[in-house]
């Protein structure tokens, strides 16, 4: 599938209803999973509240891990190695297993198991492997759930904001700092993954209230401040990081360029938002005449490493 085309399944994607059942109760959710897949994690953690949820990226898994604890393994191949030894100590440690992943060594260890179409992109994929969280975890309604598929098919037909953005950025050279808060803290990460893959360029996020503890006196007084351009996402859910934001941008002289967010829920607006950041990460690959589905450094990473 063209890379596009992946990029526009994406409201098909979230329609799937794969779910995986849960047998015994659990007090903590640990997901792990890394790049495309883990990013899964992170935007589940920040949309589910009923217990804590913690995302691991790494090799270790955290001590408190045990029989009540609810683990998900997370990878688009199944084949990646952080996240295979996160599910051996996991299973030492006899926490409920699940697995979400479209096949390779993941698939055939026995778990029960959301397998997700092969022969894409992890990042494009995050529809599918969110999905089965959603499904099994929150009581989302399908209402709900049809009012994003209709929300995210209006993206693309509004994305002449995104390719404008996408050529500020692009015309001198300019690295994104997208700036997030709740409910789009993990959506800013997944905007700076994503400029990283797609369009291959450095770029950070931050948050807002923690960066009015530090980065506002650089963004003010830091030599370099020119070259960053600043993106800020949709409505922060709290009114007083609305005001942080607009004096943040007072005392320090520097526009946010805000990106609208669509759709009435959170879910919805957070949806959104990563499908813009698709988007706009694919335009600046566009524009820089690079292709966005090449991750070959990634994958020679990892057979060096095999
Ligand atoms: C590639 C991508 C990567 C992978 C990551 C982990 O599109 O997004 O960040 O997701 O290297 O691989 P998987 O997802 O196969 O576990």
């Amino acid at each position: 599938m063209e890379f596009l085309d992946q990029i526009r399944s994406f409201p098909e994607q979230i329609m799937s209803r794969n779910f995986f059942h849960i047998d015994r109760d659990f007090n903590n959710i640990v997901i792990s999973g890394m790049g495309g897949s883990g990013i899964v994690g992170r935007i589940f953690s920040e949309l589910y509240g009923m217990c804590p949820v913690q995302v691991v990226s790494d090799y270790e898994i955290p001590h408190y891990v045990n029989a009540k604890t609810l683990f998900i393994a997370i990878s688009y191949s199944g084949n990646t190695e952080e996240t295979l030894a996160t599910v051996k100590q996991a299973r030492e440690k006899g926490a409920q297993i699940k697995v979400i992943t479209s096949g390779g060594e993941l698939s055939k260890l026995g778990y029960e198991t959301v397998k997700v179409p092969s022969g894409m992109q992890p990042r494009n994929a995050l529809g599918y492997m969110l999905s089965p969280l959603l499904n099994s975890l929150m009581k989302i309604e399908q209402s709900e759930i049809d009012g994003a598929h209709e929300v995210l098919q209006t993206i693309e037909r509004e994305s002449s904001k995104l390719k404008q953005m996408a050529e500020e950025i692009c015309s001198v050279g300019l690295v994104p700092w997208i700036v997030g808060y709740e409910p789009y803290v993990s959506t800013a990460y997944r905007w700076k993954t994503q400029f990283n893959e797609n369009g291959k360029i450095l770029a950070i996020n931050s948050t807002i209230p923690e960066l009015n503890h530090n980065e506002t006196m650089p963004l003010k007084l830091s030599y370099g401040r020119e070259r960053f351009y600043f993106i800020s996402l949709g409505n922060p859910s709290l009114e007083r990081t609305g005001k942080r934001l607009r004096i943040t941008s007072d005392l320090t002289g520097i526009k946010f360029n805000n990106v609208k967010e669509y759709g009435s829920t959170m879910l919805q607006k957070v949806l959104s938002m990563i499908h813009s950041g698709d988007y706009i990460s694919y335009y600046v690959a566009k524009i820089r005449g690079l292709d966005p589905m090449d991750v070959s450094l990634i994958e020679e990473l990892k057979s060096r490493l095999s």
